[in-house]
């Protein structure tokens, strides 16, 4: 008998050692110390021998029953952690890895120097109106005094689609729209913002797509000094609070007298720099007064009704105030721009 228990001893170790979980260990240990096992079966064998060998025989069997369990639990702590080390290892979390790297939004820089020109102008009680992209040329050119031949369209070239429609070249045509839908003939105070087309070869400076916004005021007794009040306070908003602005004269058909307005550098405040070219003035926009052909062509008296009217490009105010060097860099929606725009948003102005 006793021989028998070492063999089985020797069988269940040489078992136990081919083992790989904690499941295949649970039947093992059933199979051997189970109710039905070999080892209860010897327990039960046992009481039919005389009493010296039981004694002997219990103490063995004994032995066998206290090795086996440790065994097993030992088996059992190497498995469960073998199993832990395992888990810890397939869901291990490399924390040294650079994270991945998240893109917050941000307003685009020339969508933020328009929303700065609607809300000065908004504060100042005028409308903000867009008027078509696919314009016609009565409202495009005719109605801003410029009829069929007018040398000075040759300036704008057009994107035209049939011989009277075109992509329009300019705000302008909706100051147009704006006083020919006015019925009553009352004053008018808008600004119009919106994107305009020419027939250019894009490169850092131009592009045949941009961005304009028009600006028009109609009323009676309204003077050149209104348009220079107003448009001081345009360029302090934009370019800080101690600009000054100069009128330089200059020529649009739809207006007389026409002014181009430069605004003191916002860099060197006037003394001369790289952005200014050495001059201490910068050039942001074209105005003048409304020919008094317009008013008369879109239904307003001449003789009641003055007006002044400026239109100012958003690309090169933006560029100005940010030192964006590529009108490109607009239109291309590369983050990289955009990103560097951010980080540079500290510097404004
Ligand atoms: N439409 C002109 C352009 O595209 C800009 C402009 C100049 C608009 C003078 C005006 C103005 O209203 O009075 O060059």
């Amino acid at each position: 008998m006793k021989e028998k228990v070492e063999t089985l001893k020797k069988e269940m170790k040489e078992k136990i050692k081919s083992i790989t979980t904690l499941k295949e260990l649970n039947d093992l240990k059933v199979e051997y110390l189970g109710k039905k096992g070999p080892i209860n079966e010897l327990t039960t064998m046992m009481r039919d021998l005389p009493v010296e060998e039981k004694k002997e025989f219990g103490k063995v069997l004994n032995e066998v029953k206290n090795e086996a369990n440790t065994l097993f639990e030992n088996t059992k702590k190497a498995l469960e952690e073998k199993e832990l080390n395992e888990k810890l290892q397939k869901e291990k979390i490399d924390i040294t890895l650079p994270s991945a790297k998240l893109h917050v939004g941000a307003i685009h820089p020339l969508t933020k120097v328009i929303e700065e020109i609607e809300e000065l102008f908004v504060s100042m009680g005028y409308d903000v109106v867009e008027g078509p992209e696919i314009e016609e040329d009565l409202y495009n050119f005719e109605k801003l005094n410029l009829p069929k031949g007018h040398p000075a369209r040759d300036a704008q070239d057009s994107f035209y689609i049939t011989e009277e429609m075109l992509l329009r070249t300019q705000t302008s045509p909706v100051q147009a729209r704006v006083m020919d839908a006015n019925k009553e003939k009352t004053e008018v105070r808008v600004i119009c913002p919106g994107k305009v087309y020419r027939r250019d070869d894009d490169d850092a400076t131009h592009s045949h797509q941009f961005t304009q916004i028009e600006g028009l005021v109609v009323g009676e007794n309204i003077s050149l000094s209104h348009l220079k009040g107003t448009l001081e306070e345009l360029a302090k908003k934009l370019f800080g609070m101690d600009r000054e602005i100069r009128f330089r004269p200059s020529f649009f058909p739809f207006t007389e007298p026409s002014l181009e307005v430069d605004v003191s550098c916002f860099k060197c405040g006037g003394s001369g720099c790289s952005i200014c070219k050495g001059t201490g003035w910068i050039e942001i926009l074209g105005s003048g007064m409304v020919h008094p052909n317009v008013l008369r062509g879109c239904g307003y008296d001449p003789e009641k009704y003055t007006g002044f009217a400026f239109g100012i490009g958003p690309e090169r105010v933006a560029m100005l105030k940010y030192g964006i060097n590529d009108i490109r860099n607009f239109y291309t929606d590369d983050l990289r721009f955009l990103e560097d725009f951010n980080r540079t948003e500290g510097s404004e102005q």
